[in-house]
């Protein structure tokens, strides 16, 4: 079976048709720029071409950079602030004409991880990190999503853990590797003295570079790269739509 999962970014959003049975892009993915300002209505807007662009039909699993319970978006750090309050659930149902469940971004892509990627078959609390221009997190216990967790909003030298190391940070801040991966040492100890995880899976696009960073991580934790990179929201947001994990509250 193929459900429709749908990643709304700071400059794209891509959806694409997954595989249940498999995790993987049942047909190519489509990406259109996110319109600016992303306010809620333009927003809606490329959400339904993404999806009129697909031939699929039945419920479609969309993500959102932000808190988001019961389908209502509570907070919009790198996005617009209108989002704020509005029920992403019942406009992009609006939009689309289908039944659409929108959910945080990161817990999209622990969910998949979880189930088809780093963290399958693990049990124990497993914090699934995603480093891109802010910090997501999920934290999973024996399955299990605690969702909405916004981790990448602890404080770190003074400042939200998010503005010190998100791999965009690296960039705008021009950092070696190994000032960078010595920010997310830091940033993963102050999780591991609150979660004592058993597993950290780090994801966004610089989990593909793992490798440059990995030796100035020395947590008591294992540490690994994501193994879907940027197409676990996709996953686990067609995963939530299909029923097959319970949808976060
Ligand atoms: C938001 C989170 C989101 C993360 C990654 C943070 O700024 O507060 O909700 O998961 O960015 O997009």
């Amino acid at each position: 079976m193929s459900v429709l999962g749908v990643d709304i970014g700071g400059s794209g959003v891509k959806g694409a048709p997954v595989d249940l049975e498999t995790g993987e892009f049942a047909r190519d993915r489509v990406r259109i720029p996110t319109p600016q300002p992303a306010t809620p209505e333009a927003v809606a807007e490329v959400v339904a071409a993404v999806v009129d662009s697909f031939d699929t039909t039945g419920p479609v699993g969309c993500t959102f950079p932000g808190i988001v319970r019961k389908g209502v978006v509570h907070s919009a750090a790198n996005v617009d602030p209108a989002w704020v309050d509005t029920d992403a659930d019942a406009l992009f149902t609006e939009a689309t004409g289908r039944p659409v469940v929108v959910l945080n971004d990161a817990d999209a892509a622990g969910l998949a991880e979880v189930r088809y990627g780093a963290a399958k078959g693990r049990d124990g609390v497993v914090l699934v990190l995603t480093l891109g221009t802010g910090i997501g997190s999920a934290l999973i216990n024996d399955g299990e999503l605690v969702p909405n967790t916004e981790l990448g909003h602890l404080e770190l030298d003074g400042r939200a853990a998010e503005k010190r190391a998100a791999a965009a940070v690296r960039d705008d801040e021009d950092l070696s590797w190994e000032e960078w991966g010595g920010r997310v040492d830091r940033y993963l100890a102050h999780l591991e003295l609150l979660f004592s995880p058993d597993l950290f899976v780090l994801g966004g696009g610089v989990s593909k570079r793992f490798d440059r960073f990995s030796d100035h991580l020395h947590r008591r934790a294992e540490v690994v790269p994501a193994a879907l990179r940027n197409q676990a929201g996709i996953v686990g947001a067609a995963l939530v739509a299909a029923g097959r994990e319970d949808t976060p509250a």
